[in-house]
């Protein structure tokens, strides 16, 4: 375990250092293009449907790990019809702008004072190496904030990387080693963190 974690961390680190340079953006032009997105993202606890859970929160997200997600579902590697119909007709450029406004969209709060307590708070130990205190400050911008995303979108991502649904070495070998009573407590206990997630409102 300690090995697949160290090696994680070198592999994210060499990542993330190439990307940050490219991806500023810019958050004026990406706020054009964001206004079919609040269609979704931005209308409170609007539901996914088979299965059902709800539209993740995107303000305040990490732009790298937005960036990332966006050309995921663009090429296909994520699978979801809606999210590849939207992704698909963007640009790099778009794609850049958009996430740039995105992530610029967070309130400031200082997450992760919080750390709880109860079964989620113990099993999230090992979580918090990368997604930081309480899932809110992560320890590079491809890891996405964790901290007060929805509980059953939390859910559903890691039940998508234990069954292979999703693809990513990291999260698919953590995922592998959680019971379904694992995710519930982890889900629950992260939704429940301070954060600067925001459902998406364009102002
Ligand atoms: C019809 C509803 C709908 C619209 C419109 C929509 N989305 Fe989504 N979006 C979703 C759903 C549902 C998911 C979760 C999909 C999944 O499970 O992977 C999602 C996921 C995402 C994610 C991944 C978030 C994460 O935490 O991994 C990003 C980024 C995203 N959308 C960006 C956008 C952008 C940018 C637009 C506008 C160009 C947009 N979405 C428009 C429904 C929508
Ligand atoms: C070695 C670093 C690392 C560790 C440790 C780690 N993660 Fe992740 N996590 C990532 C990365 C990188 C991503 C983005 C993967 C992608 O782009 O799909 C991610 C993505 C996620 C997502 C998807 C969020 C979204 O918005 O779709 C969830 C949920 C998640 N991790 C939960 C966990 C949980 C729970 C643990 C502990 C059991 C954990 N992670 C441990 C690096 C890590």
């Amino acid at each position: 375990m300690r090995t697949v974690i160290a090696a994680s961390f070198l592999l994210i680190a060499g990542t993330s250092i190439s990307f940050a340079q490219q991806s500023q953006g810019d958050a004026e032009a990406g706020k054009v293009r964001a206004y079919t997105c609040a269609g979704c993202h931005g209308i409170p606890d609007y539901n996914n449907v088979y299965p059902t859970y709800r539209v993740p929160r995107v303000a305040g997200q990490n732009q790298l790990y937005l960036v990332n997600a966006l050309n995921a579902y663009r090429d296909g590697t994520r699978e979801h019809p809606t999210m590849y119909i939207q992704a698909a007709s963007m640009t790099d450029e778009d794609i850049t702008n958009v996430s740039a406004y995105f992530s610029g969209l967070g309130a400031d709060v200082d997450g992760g004072s919080d750390t709880g307590e109860g079964a989620g708070a113990e099993k999230a130990a090992i979580c918090q190496s990368c997604h930081g205190p309480g899932g809110s400050q992560s320890i590079t911008p491809d890891i996405p904030t964790l901290a007060g995303q929805h509980e059953d979108y939390l859910a559903h991502a890691m039940h998508a990387y234990r069954n292979g649904q999703r693809e990513q070495a990291v999260m698919n070998t953590f995922a592998q080693q959680l019971s379904d009573q694992d995710i519930k407590d982890l889900a629950e206990y992260f939704a429940d963190q301070k954060s600067n997630l925001r459902d998406l409102k364009i102002k």
